[in-house]
């Protein structure tokens, strides 16, 4: 059972992230005080494990739905609040400007559930940035979609997985082929539901900041006084170049197209193994211009199985590339529970196991 003050942590489901028993562990000998990065951020994992010991961090993802949702690991915002927030948001638009059409759209959510998301998006949009938008747009993409359930609705869509939108075409035939129609979902009531349940118990807030920016740029990588002494991070999976694609819909939610968008701008390059090494080396560097001396990094890693390369080589080679860090250790990632892995949604999306690693570097 997840304890009420980690609940916030699954506010929004993320692909490949880890549990947050990876950066607790990592961060247990961590002293009052020291400073926190990760560079892939994805959804703040790191950042709300780094609240839990209260240690301040800093997050960056290019991918604005993981940024969104990163955010709302290091605010505080309250249940009531978020309710709210939500039912003057609802008010304050009467007809939405911008809604979506066609058969994606009309089987995917029934008509009022989406003028409702859409009298949403419009207003947080807007730029408010109080804690409790951060926390209320987290939150929506957290049941923008996902399965029906048998006990009442948990998402706002007709059936679809949670950790990443179908694809239109595949999406419609699915439903076609089925018969599922969308129900209609009271979005404030279901948004009530799911904050009462995950801003049960919300943590102190230890400070820091989340920036959607591109990892590989220096300038992206806040300062704070005295450098980061950990970085706990878990770079894309060689081969993993779908973040955007598979975040359409979170991604349209938060003011992006309605239509799937394939570009990889800000993503690390995947074409050619020498190019995705050079940028993750690139990415290191920036981490060490930024860190605290002996400060300590630790990676988790994974490769498929049909890459000849392993993962270690990989990352060996471009922590050796960066020339700033020193592999002090390396190890399988050697969680027990199947489960839990981090490469599960990929087992389940590509049908292959992944062998992941844990590395530890310490700044040289
Ligand atoms: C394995 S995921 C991190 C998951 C994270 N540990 C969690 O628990 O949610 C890797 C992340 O790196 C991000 N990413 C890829 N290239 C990037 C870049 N150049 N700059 C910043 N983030 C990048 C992706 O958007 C993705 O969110």
């Amino acid at each position: 059972m997840t304890p009420p003050e980690h609940r916030l942590n699954a506010i929004a489901p993320y692909f490949t992230m880890y549990p947050l028993s990876f950066p607790l562990n990592e961060l247990s000998q961590a002293r009052p005080g020291e400073w926190v990065l990760d560079p892939f951020c994805g959804r703040g994992t790191t950042n709300f494990a780094a609240r839990l010991l209260g240690l301040p961090s800093a997050g960056i993802d290019s991918n604005p739905v993981a940024a969104a949702v990163a955010r709302s690991k290091i605010v505080r915002a309250d249940a009531d609040g978020v309710i709210r927030r939500c039912k003057e948001l609802l008010a304050s638009v009467r007809a939405p400007r911008e809604v979506p059409e066609g058969e994606f759209w009309e089987l995917a959510y029934h008509r009022e559930t989406l003028l409702d998301i859409c009298r949403l998006r419009e207003s947080l949009m807007s730029g408010i940035d109080e804690p409790e938008d951060i926390m209320l747009k987290a939150l929506v993409l957290g049941i923008l979609h996902g399965p029906r359930h048998k006990g009442g609705p948990g998402y706002l869509s007709n059936q679809m997985p949670r950790t990443y939108a179908t694809k239109p075409g595949g999406a419609v035939a699915f439903w076609r082929k089925r018969g599922l129609r969308p129900e209609r979902i009271n979005l404030p009531k279901l948004v009530e539901r799911r904050a009462r349940y995950t801003l049960a118990a919300v943590p102190e807030t230890a400070g820091g900041e989340i920036l959607q920016k591109d990892s590989r740029e220096k300038s992206s990588f806040p300062r704070v006084p005295g450098g980061y002494r950990r970085v706990v991070t878990s770079p894309p999976y060689w081969g993993m170049r779908s973040y955007i694609p598979d975040q359409w819909l979170r991604n349209w939610f938060l003011g992006a197209d309605h239509e799937v968008c394939y570009s990889q701008k800000g993503q690390l390059r995947h074409g050619g193994l020498g190019n995705f090494i050079e940028d993750l080396a690139r990415v290191w560097e920036n981490c060490a211009a930024v860190a605290a001396p002996e400060a300590r990094m630790h990676i988790r890693f994974g490769a498929l199985p049909s890459v000849p390369q392993s993962p270690e080589e990989i990352l060996r080679s471009s922590i050796e590339m960066s020339r700033r860090w020193r592999v002090a250790g390396i190890r399988a990632s050697g969680i027990p529970k199947k489960q839990r892995r981090q490469s599960n949604q990929f087992v389940k999306k590509m049908g292959k196991a992944i062998e992941e690693i844990d590395m530890e570097a310490v700044l040289s």
